[in-house]
């Protein structure tokens, strides 16, 4: 039996990379692992930097798969985009359980590390409000907190101005020779969507008649997805800010849990949710 140092010597593992890019060149290591630089002498802190960074880097991958899931739809590729709305709902669900890590930090160990954060608040990320848009969630007034900041400002509007992934959807069930009404294909995009019956009925058939249209069956299904978890992040940020703040405002300028609160109304995909009452 070999001991582990044998073992790395008899497999041949090369050693020296001196003159190779390495694993940490490759992933770009010392920007990323130099880039938590706390603001206070709080223990604490490296969690809370750690918790939102790694968050931000999910919420890159998941932006990266909705546009390729909204273009593979757009040129009626379902399978493709199929494999990409699943990946944005795992990543989801992912961020979901790593509230739990952040669940381990208390009120008091909180509030030493308050002071430092001062205004600043995920409400500005711009990662956040361009999936929140790219799912219909859209806000005018969402816009202002990049205002200052031209690069940001601009990756925001671009997902405020374009059709949401649930337009597409409809867009698809209009293709499909649903009777869509002219005003859900053709409207301004920089307003969330509002229920409409026509929409609901063409997910209705759609939902009876799976085998006749099941690609967007499996759609429907994968909006359904991708909702479920969003609203269950939503729900766990909610809880964990509970536990941490109580009802203090948040640093970002709300009412904190009563903001986070009223969030829980948001409805992303609203006949996806009404045709199940009558299925
Ligand atoms: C101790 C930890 C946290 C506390 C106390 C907290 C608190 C809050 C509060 C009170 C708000 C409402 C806006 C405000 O007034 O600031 C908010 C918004 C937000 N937070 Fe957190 N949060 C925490 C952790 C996180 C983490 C880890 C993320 C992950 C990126 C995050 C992402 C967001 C986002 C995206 C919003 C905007 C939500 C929306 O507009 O619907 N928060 N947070």
């Amino acid at each position: 039996m070999k001991n582990p140092a044998e073992t790395v010597a008899s497999e041949g593992a090369k050693l020296d990379y001196s003159s190779d890019m390495t694993y940490g060149d490759y992933l770009h290591l010392d920007e990323i692992l130099g880039a938590q630089q706390p603001l206070s002498p709080v223990h604490d802190e490296m969690l809370f930097i750690v918790q939102h960074q790694t968050s931000e880097l999910w919420m890159k991958l998941m932006l990266h798969e909705l546009a390729g899931a909204m273009q593979a739809l757009q040129n009626g590729h379902f399978n493709v985009a199929f494999k990409m709305l699943a990946r944005v709902s795992r990543i989801m669900s992912q961020l979901v359980s790593a509230w739990d890590v952040l669940a381990t930090m208390t009120p008091p160990e909180y509030t030493a590390l308050r002071p430092y954060l001062a205004n600043s608040s995920g409400f500005q990320s711009a990662q956040y409000r361009c999936i929140e848009f790219a799912l219909g969630n859209k806000n005018a007034a969402m816009l202002k907190p990049h205002a200052h900041k031209p690069e940001l400002l601009a990756m925001v509007q671009r997902a405020y101005d374009a059709p949401s992934l649930y337009d597409i959807a409809i867009g698809l069930l209009a293709r499909a020779h649903l009777p869509i009404e002219a005003h859900n294909l053709a409207r301004d995009w920089r307003q969330s969507h509002t229920s409409s019956p026509n929409v609901q009925a063409a997910w209705m058939v759609v939902y009876q008649d799976s085998s006749q249209y099941w690609d967007l069956y499996q759609l429907g299904e994968k909006l359904t997805d991708i909702e479920d978890t969003f609203r269950l992040w939503r729900f766990r940020h909610l809880t964990t800010v509970e536990r941490i703040i109580g009802m203090r405002r948040g640093t970002g300028g709300t009412s904190g849990t009563g903001y986070l609160r009223a969030m829980l109304d948001v409805v992303l995909f609203p006949e996806i949710w009404q045709v199940r009452a009558e299925l």
